[in-house]
């Protein structure tokens, strides 16, 4: 007797997996923890087509140009492997797209056989959102075109990388002053 939809290799699956996707608070959909999570566990794998970083950087180009007209649109998926190539992980089945950044994760990343691993490093409870550092460093051109919306105590108020928040706090610190100046 089936009691879900699909084959029972999919029943199976969808037993096995530690995550959810709903509505974020952050942004569109997330990830959320389907039951505790122990810290070090191998969550989700992020999966994707393998492209160089020539590949990597057009794909970018055209992504934030689609995003710059409509937020809702033109998200990057592109994540880093090596030195020589990339995931694009803008592709259906690849869940751990749909994960959020925080600048207080639960979550960081791990390359294990060429395999990228969304990794929990922290007890994770049941119903929390599941979140890493994008990792994006610190530009002071575009970093207004990423707008934190964690939520969380220590959110800096941008998506950048922690190793980048003395940059950015450095940035805001100088703008502040010289719009003291100016007034
Ligand atoms: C790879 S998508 C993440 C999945 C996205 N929530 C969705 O539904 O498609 C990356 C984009 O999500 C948004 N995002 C992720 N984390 C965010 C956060 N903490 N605050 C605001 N926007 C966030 C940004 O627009 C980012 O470019
Ligand atoms: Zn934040």
């Amino acid at each position: 007797m089936l009691l879900l939809p699909g084959t029972q290799q999919e029943t199976i699956d969808y037993m096995k997996k530690l995550y959810t996707i709903k509505n974020s608070k952050k942004h569109g959909k997330g990830l959320f923890a389907k039951c505790n999570i122990k810290a070090g566990s191998n969550i989700v794998e992020y999966v994707g087509k393998k492209i160089t970083k020539a590949q990597s950087d057009k794909i970018a180009e055209i992504q934030l140009k689609k995003a710059q007209k409509n937020k809702d649109e033109g998200q990057v998926y592109i994540f880093t492997l090596n030195d020589k190539y990339d995931i694009d992980g803008n592709v259906s089945h690849n869940k751990a797209r749909l994960m959020n950044h925080s600048c207080n994760p639960n979550c960081d990343t791990d390359i294990i056989d060429g395999k990228i691993w969304i990794r929990s490093f922290v007890d994770i409870r049941k119903g929390d959102e599941l979140t890493y550092d994008y990792g994006f460093s610190f530009d002071a051109e575009d970093f207004r075109d990423h707008v934190c919306k964690c939520g969380s105590r220590k959110c800096v108020g941008f998506i950048v990388t922690e190793s980048d928040w003395k940059k950015l706090q450095k940035h805001l610190l100088r703008f502040i002053k010289n719009c003291k100046k100016a007034n």
